[in-house]
């Protein structure tokens, strides 16, 4: 008896010398951990702090990735790099964008350059643009204007009437350019259209607040504003593409499935989680899926161009074969899953038309077997996914919002749109639930055309409220 007590104490003291401290490796979600095996190879991989760091680099060091420039290629090549460090073999897709306005709007009260939005249906300017000092019109009433407008640049309060008869009054009195300053608060200037009618002289937009400024600058003393406006022609913008072949079948007979997101941004937005952090999760997914055999072709595709108009995903689309149509099976559009707004406790599946489908039916059963109720399928366009339904592809756009009313965070598409509004915890919840479903779709075979049932919770299609261009 005293014998088995010392041996049992001996495994006892060897078992505790080999016992290693549990040391928090990275931070973890709320997400109950219980998925299956499969789930826990993304779970127990999927590393927030990277992703954290791909979104310090897209909204950060390179900033606003407005369609076309510079810095949208920069994030672009910044895409590929990650790709082809994992293992994967990239390829860009570049393709020609339509004529764009651009514009700056200077003023002399600290060289200042304000945002702006051009009118549609603005005249373009000189490469020196158009100068003159800022003149008060009010709301732009024909007797709002003295001569002293005369080769000035009116300066117009929004509200009352119509953008056009603000810019008409303005221009028949003789003013070489128009500022309409926002008659509301927010944080981004509106975008006036002026209809079917087209000015011949530069009509931009500001805030309420800079508005304000300037208002107050000119009661002391002279402030000069100068407006240039020039079309921007012959631009391209690219997808960056790398494909995961499935394991043992060189028969090009397998299905194949999208993962995808945008790297554009709207002027102006850092765009950290619209969309550097769909980029991010999918680039730490296909980091982590690229050692893992599956049964379907995956392919990790990013998209330029979302911003002007679903631009690269409608061009990627319309670049598939027939027989590479026929095999293609679902599309999992990331797009804004990192805000950390408060009211954003929901994460929608956007489908088209409303009703479940395969990406959504991937997406509850993984939810289910992570203890995550937080999912809701919801009636709604306006992202890539959009490309890939309209080519008969199951296709959802996972976005958080408010659960109510179907709201995004308030500093969507604005300067605002920054990393310290990420929450890295929700940016984990999202990689290990989107990659949970992910994985477990791709890792076997499904038969072919079988579509998903077993919806668990649907509400109505909301008419959101959402920034359309306005004549007044
Ligand atoms: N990231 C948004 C996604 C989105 C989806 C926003 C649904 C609002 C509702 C996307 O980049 C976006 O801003 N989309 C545009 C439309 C698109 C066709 C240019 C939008 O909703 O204004
Ligand atoms: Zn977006």
């Amino acid at each position: 008896m005293k014998k088995h007590i010392v041996v049992l104490a001996i495994i006892a003291l060897l078992f505790s010398m080999f016992q290693v401290p549990t040391v928090a490796a990275k931070p973890q979600s709320d997400t109950i951990h219980t998925g299956s095996p499969f789930d826990n190879k993304i779970i127990k991989r999927f590393d927030s702090k990277r992703a954290m760091q791909h979104i310090s680099y897209l909204s950060e060091d390179i900033g606003p990735r407005v369609t076309g420039t510079d810095q949208e290629k920069e994030a672009a090549r910044y895409i590929q790099q990650q790709m082809e460090r994992y293992g994967y073999d990239v390829s860009t897709q570049e393709f020609d964008i339509a004529n764009r306005m651009q514009g700056q709007l200077v003023t002399s009260m600290d060289d200042n350059e304000l945002a702006i939005r051009i009118a549609t249906g603005s005249s373009s300017t000189t490469e020196e643009g158009v100068s003159g000092a800022i003149y008060h019109a009010g709301l732009g009433e024909p007797g709002d204007f003295s001569e002293e407008v005369v080769g000035n640049i009116a300066l117009i309060q929004r509200g009352g009437f119509s953008f056009w008869e603000k810019v008409e009054h303005a221009t028949e009195a003789g003013a070489a350019g128009v500022i309409i300053y926002d008659n509301a608060d927010g944080l981004v200037p509106p975008t006036p259209s002026l209809g079917d009618n087209t000015a011949s002289i530069p009509v931009v937009a500001i805030t309420q607040a800079d508005g304000a400024a300037l208002l107050e600058e000119i009661e002391g003393s002279e402030i000069t504003a100068t407006i240039k406006i020039s079309e921007i022609t012959n631009q391209k913008s690219q997808n960056v593409i790398a494909v995961k072949k499935p394991k043992g079948k060189p028969s090009e007979n397998h299905d194949i499935v999208y993962v995808t997101a945008h790297y554009d941004s709207v002027p102006y937005a850092p765009g950290a989680n619209d969309n550097a952090s769909g980029t991010s999760v999918v680039l730490e997914l296909a980091r982590i899926m690229k050692g893992y055999p599956t049964d379907k072709e995956v392919r990790f595709v990013f998209f330029g161009a979302e911003e002007i108009g679903l631009v690269g995903s409608r061009y990627y689309v319309s670049q598939l074969s027939d027989n590479e149509l026929a095999r293609s099976t679902a599309n999992f559009n990331l797009d804004m899953v990192g805000t950390n707004w408060e009211e954003a406790t929901a994460m929608f599946v956007n489908v088209v038309d409303g009703a479940p489908n395969l990406v959504w039916q991937s997406a509850s059963d993984a939810a289910e077997r992570l203890g995550n109720d937080s999912l809701i399928l919801f009636e709604r366009g306006a992202s890539d996914h959009v490309a890939f339904y309209e080519a008969g592809i199951d296709a959802a756009n996972f976005i958080r919002r408010e659960p109510e009313t179907a709201a995004l965070e308030p500093w969507y598409h604005t300067p605002f749109d920054t990393i310290d509004k990420i929450s890295q915890d929700r940016i984990q919840e999202a990689g290990e639930l989107i990659g949970s479903a992910i994985y477990d779709f791709v890792r076997k075979e499904t038969p072919r055309g079988k579509k998903g049932q077993g919806v668990n919770k649907m509400i109505g299609n909301y008419l959101l409220n959402e920034e359309p261009v306005r004549n007044r």
